[in-house]
């Protein structure tokens, strides 16, 4: 790839203060970080640099979220010039014209019939947002009793009380039970080693998993339910497929029962999976669909949700003058975000990346593949420029064999990221051939030599 990309000093200075104490980290264990801290100073197309001046490709896109590789010059050229221009506007009752343009600029290359946008500030945001225009879309048709939401097993949706209520991840749960949403169950994921151990592609068994909604259904009549939350691909659990036809089916079942279908793109939209939209890959067009990361490339924070029209116009209904979405974010449309998402959007649309994974997706996925039979190799799943490795847990030890390895990998130049037993790997989408394989070298080699 030619990524243009911006001047970034090369001599990294120490930082001023890097005392560690004050800054309580998210999702980190933070005296374990302390005591061996691992500090990035610098970035640029597929990597960091640390603050002693080491080199270390990026395997996971940031978090996500780099889609188009690091330290984009047409992303910061917009940034500056916006913050000079406008550095903020209220989109309260008043609009400023990028955020139309934005919003235009994403129905253009979103699902069929998903052309309505509500700006957010990150996933977590979009995924509430979601669920409260699920619930007002079927109180303005008159059905404001359907206010459950079915989420899944190991499903993530973001931290906010909305998602973490959808969400089915135990340790994200465990500690705020008692301040879950009410109304709120889950299917059975859908991650299955013993029937698809090593898929290459979708794994073939499990699409009976989504009739559990019919049961669901049947329990709490659909008359009660707003929405259905799933992610297409979840990544935080440890890359967990759809089987195939899996998501067909959750789609045949809501409509039947006039139930929304939501979406969490969070981590699969923006190219991720070789489509600009897992919804256009595995050809499924969810109610409601939620977006981040990739949308800004990391840039500055931002999220959308995108809504098909028939929820819009239902909630349109509301007497002429009334706002009728009483919900949004004082940096809903961000004039700096904004500019970013466009110009990332160029940067995608000039440089092919919302579809590039699909042609990198073959070799991505024999590399990916290599690993198996390295010792505790138990699974490898992959889809678009997604991968992960799935270790045996050490006895009475969860996590921790994963943990060591993505320590050493991170000491020998290469970022993963680690979950539960699992590695998993989302590169920028400019990744080349022969970073690929030195990605997937340095892990398989890693893996080796972990006891
Ligand atoms: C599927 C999904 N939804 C929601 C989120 C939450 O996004 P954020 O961390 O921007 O709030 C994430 C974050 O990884 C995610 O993967």
């Amino acid at each position: 790839m030619n990524a243009q990309l911006h001047p970034v000093p090369s001599n990294i200075e120490p930082a001023a203060n890097t005392e560690l104490d004050a800054f309580w980290m998210p999702f980190t264990a933070n005296r374990q970080f302390k005591g061996n801290p691992r500090l990035l100073a610098r970035a640029e197309g597929m990597h960091y640099w640390t603050a002693d001046g080491r080199e270390v490709l990026d395997g996971v896109a940031g978090l996500w979220c780099v889609n188009a590789g690091h330290g984009r010059r047409e992303i910061t050229e917009a940034v500056t010039k916006q913050l000079s221009t406008m550095e903020f506007a209220p989109t309260f009752q008043m609009g400023h014209p990028i955020a139309f343009e934005l919003a235009n600029r994403l129905t253009a290359i979103s699902p069929p019939g998903l052309d309505r946008v509500f700006f957010t500030n990150s996933g977590s945001e979009s995924v509430d947002t979601a669920l409260k225009i699920a619930i007002a879309y079927h109180r303005a048709k008159g059905a404001g009793q359907r206010t459950r939401f079915i989420g899944r097993e190991k499903g993530y949706h973001g931290v906010g009380f909305g998602g973490m209520s959808v969400g089915g991840m135990v340790n994200n749960r465990k500690t705020f039970g008692a301040s879950m949403l009410q109304g709120v169950d889950h299917l059975s994921h859908t991650l299955n080693i013993e029937h698809n151990a090593y898929s290459r592609g979708l794994p073939q068994w499990g699409a009976h998993l989504a009739n559990e909604l019919e049961r669901l259904i049947a329990l709490h009549d659909a008359s009660t339910i707003a929405a259905v939350i799933v992610e297409p691909i979840s990544g935080s659990a440890g890359v967990l497929l759809p089987p195939v036809g899996y998501l067909k089916r959750l789609r045949e079942i809501c409509d039947k029962n006039d139930i929304l279908l939501i979406f969490d793109e969070v981590i699969t939209g923006f190219g991720r999976v070789g489509k600009p939209f897992a919804s256009l890959a595995f050809d499924v067009t969810p109610d409601l669909m939620t977006t981040a990361k990739g949308l800004t490339n990391g840039a500055i924070p931002m999220g959308a949700v995108f809504a098909h029209r028939k929820i819009y116009d239902a909630c349109m209904q509301a007497p002429e003058g009334s706002i009728e979405l009483f919900h949004g974010y004082t940096y809903s449309a961000h004039p700096v975000a904004c500019a970013a998402a466009l110009a990332t959007l160029d940067v995608y649309q000039k440089e092919g990346l919302l579809t590039r994974a699909a042609s990198m997706s073959a070799q991505w996925e024999d590399a990916v593949h290599s690993l198996r039979g390295l010792p505790h190799v138990v699974d490898i799943r992959k889809y678009g420029l997604i991968g992960a490795v799935e270790l045996e847990p050490r006895g009475g030890k969860p996590g921790a064999r994963a943990f060591e390895i993505f320590l050493k990998c991170f000491e020998r130049g290469i970022m993963v990221r680690q979950t539960g037993d699992t590695i998993a790997m989302s590169p920028p989408l400019i990744i080349e051939p022969k970073q690929i394989a030195r990605l997937v070298e340095t892990l398989g080699s890693v893996i080796r030599e972990t006891a």
